[in-house]
């Protein structure tokens, strides 16, 4: 494998320069405290600063500890990320508090292996904490660090695969300092994120600009190299807003899949060589409505691996017999407004 064009401490050096001078004043880093550290970490997973901001607040203020967090029911820590996307993240959040507290008794791990071990948390962002919050050094490789050493060292290939990965990681080993690695991944995060951009870089004013390989070689667009794009395939749903007494019926959906425990109206994929009023015919005998479904609207939602178009329908629900099941409520248009919905079905609200 091949070392580094310069010292590695030219490099850090400069980062730690510029960071010093134009690091970003976040929430998370008027802070050491490693439950705080974590939560953030997850949270900016899939989400930029920007969005995760009052989430993060609103969730610490909910539960400043992380025994309060894992006291808490799910639906409670589902409420308060309903909006943030990927709800995966906030299911193993809950799990891994409830390990922290039953096995290592309410104190957060310190060990990078043992952190990895908790639910929701993989090497980068294990290096992330151990480096941020315990300022020991810890190699990350997120996103964003990816696309900056992508550059650097001007590395071609597709940075997921295997082979390519392997090299970054021993590359983000070799740079990351003994000395302040708190500081150094929050600086190296920060770079990514608003100099070293994924599109028209600002290498004018990157302090890397000049130890970049990608820039002497007038390459950094190219940079990183993107692997083959799958299709997204495009899923047809049908939704049912039953009505009554100014109500509508939402049910929770099972908690080990997709969006798990997360509400939603009663709804159903569209088979390929159906109808969606069809499908919704279908949905309407199942639930035991006798009414005509009347169409609303569509919304689109896309997840990460497929998108959907979800056909509204309304109904009385006068007939219902569901309103006395398990996991099913009546609830007020102003009460749905702070539900746990997911999202497509949040943006359905838009519609009543
Ligand atoms: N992205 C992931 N972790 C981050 C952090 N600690 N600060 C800024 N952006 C981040």
């Amino acid at each position: 494998m091949q070392g580094l064009p310069w010292p590695a401490e030219d490099m850090s050096r400069r980062l730690l320069a510029w960071y010093g001078r134009s690091g970003r004043d976040l929430p998370w880093r008027r802070s050491r405290d490693p439950y705080r550290i974590w939560l953030s970490e997850i949270m900016l997973q899939q989400t930029g600063v920007t969005a995760v901001i009052p989430y993060y607040e609103r969730f610490l203020a909910a539960f400043p500890t992380v025994m309060e967090l894992a006291a808490a029911p799910l639906d409670k820590v589902l409420e308060l990320w309903a909006g943030l996307g990927y709800y995966r993240r906030a299911r193993f959040l809950h799990q891994a508090a409830c390990k922290v507290v039953s096995e290592h008794g309410g104190c957060f791990p310190e060990k990078l292996e043992t952190i990895m071990a908790l639910p929701g948390v993989g090497r980068s962002t294990a290096g992330a904490i151990v480096s941020i919050a315990f300022d020991r050094k810890a190699p990350i490789l997120d996103g964003n660090v990816r696309r900056v050493l992508c550059r650097l060292l001007a590395i071609f290939g597709d940075p997921r695969s295997g082979k390519v990965e392997k090299h970054l990681w021993s590359i983000a080993e070799m740079l990351t300092p003994e000395d302040r690695p708190h500081d150094y991944a929050q600086a190296i995060m920060d770079l990514g994120a608003t100099v070293c951009s994924p599109r028209n870089p600002d290498c004018e004013s990157c302090p890397l600009s000049g130890l970049c390989q990608a820039f002497w070689q007038g390459v950094q667009e190219q940079l990183p190299q993107r692997g083959k794009r799958k299709a997204v395939p495009l899923v047809q749903q049908v939704a049912l807003l039953i009505h009554h007494d100014g109500r509508y019926l939402v049910r929770r959906r099972p908690l080990d899949g997709m969006l798990g425990g997360l509400w939603e109206f009663p709804s159903t994929t569209v088979p390929e060589e159906k109808t969606s009023e069809a499908a919704v015919r279908a949905l309407t005998a199942g639930e035991g409505l006798s009414a005509v479904p009347q169409p609303l609207g569509t919304v689109r939602h896309a997840y990460s691996h497929f998108r959907v178009e979800v056909h509204l329908f309304t109904c009385p629900g006068d007939s219902c017999g569901m309103i006395a099941e398990e996991d099913h409520r009546w609830l007020a248009p102003a009460q749905l407004a702070d539900w746990p919905l997911h999202g497509s079905h949040k943006k359905a609200l838009g519609l009543l």
